[in-house]
């Protein structure tokens, strides 16, 4: 009988790393991330700097080529962009096909994917102009996607995009107008949502992007690679995690129960987590999370709800966690999704939107990351190997054996 688990050897070397804690999977020129010291660049720049001094078509043209648009490249950019933002009527169409109650990340699944129906020229991937070409499809319809299926969900006419709006007020416009009613824009609130899509852009080789590079390794083509991150971002560890933590927010309900919750996060017999808390690769405060604490503030003093119930709960739950021996030895900090989700509901966007935001801010990022896999000419079918323990080989037993 040959152990066929040492014919790993005759192979070569390869390393057992499950959750892939140390193992880059591949070399990236768009994100850095220092989550020692609590450090995110954007193609060198501070997320600090970004938030502050740009707007989400910056940042998207930022990570799409390598450098801040001059404000020819811009305007360029953002027509390009807004020219691209309907949807193709039979797509819609496509809608209807799901039951109304559908959570909208399964639409998005599905609409994204079917893209890939209507845009045949993506599928030839070694074609620079044809990859940039579906990259510009994907950062303008995202938001119209995202909002139908909203509309769908509860009810409501459709509303199309307009070439007037930026790109954050045209998705409030999309969710939030009505055929009998315009949607006041109020700029505070603009500036927020376009602060959610900047802090949430990219973050290099996260698990939905890691999944649209390991499917794009393969030359799906980039609906499909998209539609495949979509699906991995829904999960609760991942994207879903700001739905997640607004839920356990409400749940907790009140300053006086927090104890009991932070007790059940830290007893190991069950599952239970913190949502919100803690990171893959941060081992400090995620920069993201005190920007969004930021914004958070901005928001509830514009709209005249500073003593918000929840943003009180989160603050004190936030600062009972840092001072506890548990979070603290191992290092478990608020991350991005601890704040967002405050800030989305005062946006008065539901919880059920949430991860769907998360996909529209992330498809930049996605479509980056692919385009410079694709755009490598070295770039391999990504085949992870494993390391089996199962049965070692051996022999089909006489029938009689087998009785
Ligand atoms: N609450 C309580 N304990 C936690 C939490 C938490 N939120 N997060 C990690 N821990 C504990 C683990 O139980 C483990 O403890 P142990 O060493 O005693 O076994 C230790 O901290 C390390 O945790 P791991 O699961 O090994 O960390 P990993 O890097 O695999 O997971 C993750 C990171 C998934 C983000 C995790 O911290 C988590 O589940 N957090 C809650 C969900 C969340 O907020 N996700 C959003 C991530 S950010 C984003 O996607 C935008």
């Amino acid at each position: 009988v040959v152990d066929i688990r040492t014919l790993h050897a005759k192979s070569g070397m390869f390393t057992y790393d499950p959750g892939y804690i140390s193992t880059a999977s591949s070399s990236s020129e768009i994100t850095f991330i220092d989550g020692d010291e609590g450090i995110l660049l954007y193609r060198g720049y501070p997320i600090e700097q970004l938030a502050a001094q740009c707007d989400f078509i910056d940042v998207c043209y930022l990570l799409m080529n390598g450098e801040l648009p001059t404000s020819e490249q811009k305007t360029s950019f953002d027509n390009t962009i807004k020219n691209h933002s309907m949807l193709h009527e039979q797509l819609v169409k496509f809608y209807t096909g799901f039951r109304r109650d559908a959570h909208p990340m399964a639409l998005m699944v599905g609409v994204v994917g079917a893209l890939s129906a209507f845009y045949h020229e993506a599928m030839d991937i070694t074609n620079a102009a044809h990859r940039e070409q579906s990259a510009f499809r994907l950062i303008a319809k995202l938001p119209t996607i995202a909002a139908m299926a909203y509309k769908y969900n509860i009810g409501q006419p459709f509303i199309y995009p307009r070439n007037n709006l930026s790109y954050a007020e045209n998705f409030l416009h999309m969710m939030f107008a009505v055929p009998t009613e315009e949607y006041k824009l109020n700029p505070v609130l603009v500036r927020a949502l376009d602060r959610i899509l900047i802090l949430h852009a990219d973050h290099e080789q996260n698990a939905s992007t890691s999944t649209v590079r390991l499917a794009g390794s393969s030359g799906a083509n980039p609906y499909a690679c998209i539609s495949a991150g979509i699906a991995c971002l829904w999960g609760p560890a991942h994207g879903g995690a700001n739905e997640a933590c607004l839920n356990m927010l409400e749940e907790i309900g009140d300053v006086s129960r927090i104890d009991e919750y932070i007790q059940r996060a830290k007893n190991k017999d069950d599952p239970y987590r913190l949502m919100g808390f803690g990171h893959r690769v941060y081992k400090n405060f995620d920069p993201r999370a005190k920007l969004m604490r930021e914004t958070c503030h901005e928001v509830l003093n514009e709209l005249g709800l500073q003593n918000d119930r929840l943003f009180k709960l989160a603050l004190q739950l936030e600062k009972i966690a840092l001072e506890d021996e548990y979070f603290i030895s191992r290092k478990l900090y608020p991350n991005v999704d601890f704040y967002s989700g405050i800030v989305q509901r005062a946006l008065g966007i539901p919880t059920f939107m949430f991860t769907a935001i998360f996909a529209m801010a992330r498809t930049v990022g996605w479509v980056a990351q692919w385009s410079e896999m694709i755009s490598d000419p070295n770039h391999r079918i990504g085949r992870p190997r494993q390391l089996y323990t199962g049965i070692t080989m051996r022999n089909i037993p006489s029938a009689a054996l087998r009785k």
